[in-house]
Order: structure tokens, then sequence, then C-alpha cells
């Protein structure tokens, strides 16, 4: 094998040594595909792959998913790059990409090429692990609920005072909703939760309140939780079907840009 795999956390993450050129290899990448599966989040450290290199490997491993018509979408807050850059803010809760779609993004690939000085460190959590290793009661009690997902709920837990346009821009997702617990088709189950998970259906507002606060609590506990930090040209790669993830705050005009590639979705929630 002509890359070297090291773990990152017991339960979460793995570092990838590999020469560039094997990830344009269809061979290698599908070895990574089921190391991604495996462990959730692979960290390829100052890989500095050129856009063109991450396409290749992103079609290599899934589809290419068209994110505003471009294969790399530019992450970054600063409004003049980007005008959903206030929905961007987002992403300092914890989240998964597309819980106001039937069927989330596989996969997402990010590279970083310009950091911030303060915060921007990306945290992801195991959600496969954080159902595994819930007692026994309590998947009794949550194996048959569901969730509803909104992304104005999750803009207003962010704090982001909408403009009109932002407005209209986040009610064109409508809330959706999706079972707590995700039996994947390989029989894996995982959470789905995040600060975009409303109410649980038919439960009391109060109770579903802290039953969501405690089972995010559960799954963000540290063993399940690795934190990348990021160094200029790092690729990260994440399995949006296992992972909850999060971005530190940093301020908006720093300057950091990621380039990021998601793939799409495969299968339903379910
Ligand atoms: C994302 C995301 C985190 C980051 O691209 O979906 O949440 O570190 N990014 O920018
Ligand atoms: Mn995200």
């Amino acid at each position: 094998m002509p890359f070297e795999v090291y773990p990152l956390k017991e339960r979460i993450g793995s570092r990838v040594e590999i020469d560039s050129k094997y990830l344009g290899h269809p061979e290698e990448v599908a070895e990574i595909r089921g190391l991604l599966l495996e462990r959730g989040v692979l960290v390829f450290k100052e890989q500095h792959l050129s856009d063109e290199q991450q396409l290749g490997l992103a079609r290599l491993l899934g589809t290419l998913r068209e994110e505003l018509g471009k294969g790399i979408y530019k992450i970054t807050l600063d409004k003049k790059s980007n005008a959903h850059a206030e929905y961007l803010k987002g992403s300092f809760l914890w989240h998964i990409d597309g819980t106001h779609d039937d069927i989330p993004p596989f996969a997402t690939l990010l590279t970083g090429l310009t950091l911030s000085e303060t915060g921007g460190q990306t945290e992801f959590a195991n959600s496969y692990a954080a159902y595994e290793e819930l007692p026994q009661e309590t998947k009794d009690r949550i194996d048959n609920l569901q969730v509803v997902h909104s992304v104005e709920v999750s803009m207003s837990r962010a704090g982001i005072e909408p403009t009109a346009e932002n407005l209209e821009y986040w009610k064109s997702f409508k809330p959706k909703t999706h079972n707590l617990v995700w039996t994947h088709k390989s029989g894996r189950k995982s959470l789905v939760i995040g600060c975009h998970a409303s109410h649980i259906v038919g439960m009391d507002r109060s109770k579903s309140d802290a039953l969501i606060k405690d089972l995010l609590d559960w799954a963000t506990q540290p063993k399940f939780v690795y934190r990348h930090e990021w160094t200029p040209g790092d690729l990260i790669i994440w399995d949006n079907t296992g992972v909850i993830h999060r971005v530190e705050p940093y301020p908006l005009d720093c300057g950091r840009i990621m380039h990021r590639s998601t793939l799409m979705g495969e299968e339903p929630f379910a």
C-alpha cells in the first residue's frame, strides 16, 4: 500500500500519509473511501492539493456535488467574497450538513488555504460511536423518535441577525423531519442531531429541549471528538453521514479561506 495510516483518536479520525499522485489513482482512493467510512475523518497534513487535484479526488471518491454551480466552494465569512457568508456563521455550532434535505451530502473535502490567527479550528464528533455507546435503556427510549430540523432555528441559535435577504434565503429551506436514530443501509446506526434539531415530534417542548441538549452533549464529549488544528495546505475529508462537526468562531474579516468540495448523498436519512 503506497500510504500509511495513523489513528488520531481511538474512536475517530486517522491521519493518512500519501504522495499526492496516488490521490488520482482509483485503487488507492477506493481504500481511502473504506477508511473514511471506518474512521469518520481523514487528515492529510500539508497536502497542498490544487483545485484540480481536489476535484479529481472528489470524483474518484463519489459523485461531485456542484455547489452554486462549482465543484470548489470557497468557505469564507467575508461578505465581499461570498454572498451567503452570514449563513456560514451557523457552522460555529455542532451540525450535520444538509438536514434540510432528504438525502444529505455523503462527504466533504476541505483544504485550508488561508487560516485565521485566532479560532477557526474544526472539530468532528463520531455520531456512530456516540449512538453505539449509549446505555441500552436510552437506546430503547429514543429508537423510534423523530426530530424536526430547521435552518431558521439553527440560525437563531447561532445568534445571527438576519437581513431581509438572509431571511428569505433561509426560509427557502423548509423544515424536515428525520428519525433521531438513523439506520444506515450498512446496518450501522447514528444520531441525527445538531443545532438544526428544533424539537422532537409529539414530545412536550421542555422535555424535548432537554433530550436534544443531553444527546448533543453526550455525542460531543471528548472521547468522541477529534479537533483539527490547521496548518496551511491540510486536506480533511469527513463522512457527513456519520460525524457532527463545527468550527471554532473566528473573526469574520480575518481572511480565512477554505476550498470545499462536497459529494452527493448516497442514501436518505432513514
Ligand atoms: C463546512 C463546515 C467548517 C470549517 O464546510 O460544512 O462546516 O472549518 N466547515 O470551515
Ligand atoms: Mn458544515
